[in-house]
């Protein structure tokens, strides 16, 4: 089966063509990073308008890239949420008039899902039950997947999504958008042990993770020890290095400690870690290391597909439209989508005034 896979739900406007749902026939992401820069991150008006530019370009790109016509595409899939409302709603409308116009079938795809379905590209099949962290900018959960289709969260953030984190302390450093990349170059000659930032403990005991107090504590070494953010173009500091190779280390040391604790309970056959985060080398180290200790692989996207792309979502539609999931005319993007099947705890959770973010 040939699927066409379209991605618009943040700053990414990605199609790429998907045979079978593992062998990437072309992959195409225009990224709006230089256009959000100026502004430290993402204005989402200015993203949906340039998405309505992308779009066409982007998909006759993939599909040139494929040396494909749209007629021999079998099914389109397109991510339906959650992320930014426009954004979602040029990838969703022009999958929906192409499916239409050629009469094939469309699925929406859940983007969280669609980056569980990143690993399913380029690593041996995914052995169930699994245990995935999702670390991105706009979530952080880890997903219990007992087979696969099947998703339970065991933990996520109470605040801010790891990404986040790394977007707004790099941000008080003084260094740019986006802030993840900056960080871990910087971090590469700072010494991780020079401040000791404390792992967030959640007052509840469940197996949630927080950054929020993190950033927090970043904020009041540089007040207490008069460490300035960096300006202009001047080279940071000793001093700034050394605060993002520790902030890194604690972000790290807590996302591999929480899933390496519930993986012990669990005892899951796979771990994955992707998303924009899983980019980030010291989290794979990490990673490998708890996974050897544990006994089982480890599988996490290539650099081009942690961050968004469309062949994660054509991945994820495949396991769908295989099981007979289309979509019909009246599908719509949808900002509130959760990727949670199994013994839904949500509302109980909300009726006992937690907080958390998904
Ligand atoms: O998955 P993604 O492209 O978009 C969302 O769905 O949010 O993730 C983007 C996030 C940003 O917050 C960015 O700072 C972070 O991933 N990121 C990294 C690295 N590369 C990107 N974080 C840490 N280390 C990296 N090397
Ligand atoms: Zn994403």
């Amino acid at each position: 089966m040939l699927i066409l896979g379209i991605e618009s739900s943040c700053d990414e406007t990605a199609a790429a063509v998907v045979r079978d749902g593992r062998e990437i026939l072309s992959s195409v992401i225009a990224s709006q990073i230089d256009l959000h820069r100026p502004w430290g991150g993402v204005v989402p008006e200015l993203a949906s308008r340039e998405h309505l530019e992308k779009i066409e370009p982007t998909v006759i790109e993939a599909l040139d890239r494929a040396q494909m016509t749209l007629e021999d595409i079998d099914a389109i899939a397109v991510t339906q949420g959650p992320g930014l409302i426009g954004s979602l709603l040029v990838g969703v409308c022009y999958a929906k008039s192409l499916a239409w116009s050629r009469n094939i079938p469309f699925v929406g795809v859940n983007h969280i899902e669609g980056h569980v379905y990143s690993v399913a590209l380029e690593n041996p099949p995914v052995e169930y039950p699994a245990l995935a962290l999702i670390v991105s900018g706009g979530h952080t959960n880890i997903f219990h997947v007992p087979s696969e289709g099947q998703y339970k969260v065991v933990s996520r953030t109470r605040d801010d999504a790891a990404g986040e984190a790394f977007d707004k302390v790099a941000k008080m450093l003084g260094l740019g958008y986006p802030g993840g990349p900056v960080i871990e170059e910087l971090a590469k000659t700072g010494d991780a042990g020079k401040v000791r930032f404390p792992t967030a403990k959640i007052s509840d005991g469940r197996p949630d993770l927080s950054f929020s107090g993190l950033k927090t504590a970043v904020a009041r070494y540089m007040r207490e020890n008069g460490i300035e953010a960096s300006v202009g173009r001047d080279e940071p500091s000793q001093q700034i290095r050394d605060l993002a190779a520790s902030f890194q280390a604690a972000v790290v040391r807590s996302l591999v400690g929480t899933m390496e604790k519930i993986a012990h309970e669990i005892g899951p056959r796979t771990l994955i870690v992707a998303g924009g985060v899983a980019c980030n080398l010291a989290l794979r180290v990490e990673a490998e290391a708890a996974a050897q200790r544990l006994g089982v692989p480890v599988y996490f996207p290539s650099k081009h597909l942690s961050t968004d792309n469309a062949a994660m979502i054509a991945a994820a539609g495949h396991y769908h439209l295989e099981h007979g999931e289309t979509g019909d005319l009246a599908m719509t993007a949808d900002i509130t989508l959760r990727l949670q099947n199994l013994d839904n705890e949500d509302a109980e959770l909300r009726r006992k005034k937690v907080r958390y973010r998904l």
